[in-house]
């Protein structure tokens, strides 16, 4: 006769999935924080990060200001994405957002009177306002001239500081 040990539940049942778990948790954070950069080109700014962000160095910001509740937002469709689709290569040109429902201090600060507003940024500091018309290539147009302005702007008062030294 076969004597079998009595089943009791044994400890490895209860620690497999709870383990598992938590390999599976990990997994999707990891594949979810290696996957957000290349999800959007159209970084998100809030009042947390929009001074520090607009300031980093050899940068140009173009940011969109908009509230989910205005039409003339929504009427840009895909159009934002789009244009940061079109800078991804453009390693000295950052594409951003600003939502002036739940940021409105931010769009306060940026002296934001209408829906939507394109405002381009260098050094911290607001250098133009786009007025132009809304399709991806003159928006494009208008930042790759802006950040090229700013940029040998920025390059001619470094000079100009050198030489005072
Ligand atoms: C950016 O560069 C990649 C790799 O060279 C290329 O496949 C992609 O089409 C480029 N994107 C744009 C918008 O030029």
């Amino acid at each position: 006769m076969k004597t079998r040990r009595p089943h009791t539940p044994s400890a490895a049942a209860t620690v497999i999935p709870s383990s598992l778990l938590l390999i599976l948790t990990t997994t999707c954070l990891l594949l979810l924080s290696f996957s957000i950069p290349s999800q959007s080109e159209v970084i998100t700014l809030t009042s947390d990060t929009f001074s520090d962000k607009i300031k980093e160095k050899d940068t140009a910001w173009f940011v969109k200001f908009c509230v989910p509740w205005c039409k003339h937002c929504k009427n840009l469709g895909s159009l934002w994405d789009d244009v940061g689709k079109a800078m991804e290569n453009e390693t000295e040109i950052e594409i951003g957002e600003v939502d002036c429902g739940t940021d409105k201090a931010v769009c306060t600060k940026a002296d934001i009177h209408s829906y939507p507003t394109f405002k381009v940024f260098y050094d911290g500091e607001e250098v133009s306002k786009y007025q132009g018309k809304r399709d991806v290539e003159s928006l494009k147009t208008f930042v790759l001239d802006e950040a090229e302005k700013a940029a040998t702007k920025a390059h001619q008062a470094h000079l100009d500081s050198d030489k005072e030294l």
